[in-house]
């Protein structure tokens, strides 16, 4: 009877929760936009009106990615995931958690090494010529500069674990037909 009730009152969700996939989608969108101006601005020479522009929105996208990221780990603890229809073999279920724990530290750790990046060389902390962010950083050339080496080879190895996580989703859908993609729409 109890667990009846109990089963009534809370079905078994195939899905992330709501809450989970609205901030899997924006952030998604937040940081390949990101991802794609960082990487169009390395190009630019520094100083160009073109690349402060167009900087000045990545640090404002990268900084929306940070206030989501500190939501979302919350969220994450408290949800947890979605049951299986279908349980994939253990392997499967091992991969894809590793990649998405290298996807989360990736989220923590781009924001802030930007943000250490331009906070210590004294440089503007916009958002979306809104408002600045404050800058609790002294000025100190050499932490800019280490933050923005480990920065740089953070998103290489962002487009790697992203590329993988794409292919991922890509193979679930159109080879194996399974749920994965559902669990997130
Ligand atoms: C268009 C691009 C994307 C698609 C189609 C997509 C699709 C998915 C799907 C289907 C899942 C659920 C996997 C499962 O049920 O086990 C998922 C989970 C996840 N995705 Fe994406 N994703 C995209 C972009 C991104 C981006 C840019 C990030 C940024 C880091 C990201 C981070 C994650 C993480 C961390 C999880 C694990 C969620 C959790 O269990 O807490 N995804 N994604
Ligand atoms: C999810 C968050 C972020 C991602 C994915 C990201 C990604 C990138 C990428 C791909 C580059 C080009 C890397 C290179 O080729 O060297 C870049 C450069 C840069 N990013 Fe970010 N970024 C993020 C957040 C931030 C934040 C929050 C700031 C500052 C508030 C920032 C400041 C910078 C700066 C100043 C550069 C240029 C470094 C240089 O060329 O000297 N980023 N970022």
């Amino acid at each position: 009877m109890a667990s009846a009730a109990i089963a009534a009152s809370s079905p078994t969700s195939y899905r992330y929760r709501g809450l989970q996939r609205a901030i899997h989608w924006a952030m998604a969108l937040i940081i390949i936009s990101a991802l794609a101006l960082g990487l169009y601005c390395s190009y630019l020479a520094p100083g160009t009106p073109l690349r402060e522009f167009l900087l000045d929105i990545h640090k404002s996208l990268g900084m929306t990615a940070l206030v989501l990221i500190v939501l979302r780990l919350p969220v994450r603890a408290v949800y947890g995931e979605p049951s299986w229809q279908k349980r994939p073999s253990l392997l499967v279920r091992a991969g894809a958690h590793g990649a998405h724990m290298l996807l989360y530290v990736l989220m923590i750790l781009m924001p802030v090494t930007g943000y250490i990046t331009s906070g210590a060389s004294g440089h503007d902390l916009p958002w979306f010529g809104l408002f600045t962010w404050p800058n609790i950083l002294p000025m100190d050339r050499d932490l800019s500069r280490l933050a923005g080496m480990i920065h740089h080879f953070g998103a290489y190895t962002f487009f790697a674990v992203l590329g993988l996580h794409l292919a991922a989703v890509a193979w679930h859908r159109l080879v194996k037909k399974d749920e994965v993609l559902s669990r997130m729409l």
